[in-house]
């Protein structure tokens, strides 16, 4: 891709950032649409994430993601944050304007974009949720989950504190659940969502037991490292629909890529392979 000088620019800033897909799947969109902008890999530390953030908008940065670890940080140094994102208390969209800081979230969005294109049969009103894990993942999956209609969203996760802060945090709807009965609180659940890193890669094995699953239960695994994780291959083999995590990744990035470049983008089984294919 050449530039010119009037280049639109964002990128994502983390620390590290070196195994972030996020430049793969914006330059394939900015390929794809023949933009005059580009999208970069910004390893930042965190002791300079507040002057290198002034520095880009300065520079013209359109905006920026933000990823691990600098997600609260960037909450804070917003001078507008959409309510959502102060819900989950984590920005990961970021957008320079007139100086401005505005600060959002996507994950909730990219979560549940993910489902409704993997599953679209699922109803987020036909029951229960359970969550494992209590993480900024967590947190953002129950925020969607809970505005999506699901009646009642039970947290399970390994340091049980964690769960109860998110829970009480979240209110009522939401109740944590000891991480020994997990298995058990898969009783009557619509949908089940690991936002745990167990399974990925070099992690340990998520040990559930998923005899008392539903019929017809939706299952969610945002690890997608591997992409077939031994969670969604179990489900499938009883016969439960389940969607991979690679897609709420690809879907977060719709809105920001939106608003940098002015292009609405689509996640289509191309980009999949694309981004894949590293
Ligand atoms: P993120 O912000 O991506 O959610 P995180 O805050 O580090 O990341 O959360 C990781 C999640 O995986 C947590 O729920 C963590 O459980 P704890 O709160 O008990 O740490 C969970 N997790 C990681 N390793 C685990 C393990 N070996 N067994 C059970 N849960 C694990």
């Amino acid at each position: 891709m050449i530039l010119s000088g009037r280049a639109k620019l964002a990128g994502v800033v983390g620390w590290p950032v070196g195994h972030s897909l996020s430049p793969r799947l914006h330059g394939f969109w900015l390929e794809q649409h023949g933009i005059d902008g580009a999208y970069l890999p910004l390893a930042v530390a965190p002791e300079r994430i507040q002057s290198t953030l002034r520095s880009l908008a300065d520079m013209g940065f359109r905006g920026l993601n933000v990823t691990i670890p600098h997600k609260q940080a960037a909450l804070a140094l917003c001078d507008d944050v959409a309510p959502l994102a102060a819900r989950i208390g984590a920005v990961n969209t970021l957008i320079f304007e007139d100086g401005r800081f505005k600060g959002d979230n996507t994950d909730a969005f990219g979560f549940l974009e993910n489902l409704r294109q993997g599953a679209p049969v699922w109803d987020p009103a036909a029951g229960p949720a359970l969550i494992l894990g209590a993480g900024g993942a967590a947190r953002a999956v129950a925020v969607a989950l809970l505005d999506a209609g699901v009646p009642e969203v039970r947290l399970a996760n390994r340091t049980a504190a964690r769960a109860e802060a998110l829970a009480a945090d979240l209110g009522g709807a939401v109740a944590a659940v000891p991480w020994a009965a997990r298995g058990a609180a898969l009783d009557g659940v619509a949908v089940l969502a690991n936002t745990t890193s167990l399974g990925m890669t070099g992690q340990p094995p998520l040990d559930l037991d998923l005899d008392a699953l539903p019929a017809g239960a939706l299952v969610t695994d945002i690890v997608y490292a591997p992409l077939e994780t031994d969670l969604l291959g179990r489900a499938r083999s009883r016969g439960n629909p389940a969607v991979d995590g690679l897609g709420m990744l690809l879907h977060q990035a719709r809105p920001g890529f939106e608003a940098w470049f002015g292009v609405a983008p689509e996640v289509t089984a191309e980009l999949r392979a694309f981004v894949l294919a590293t």
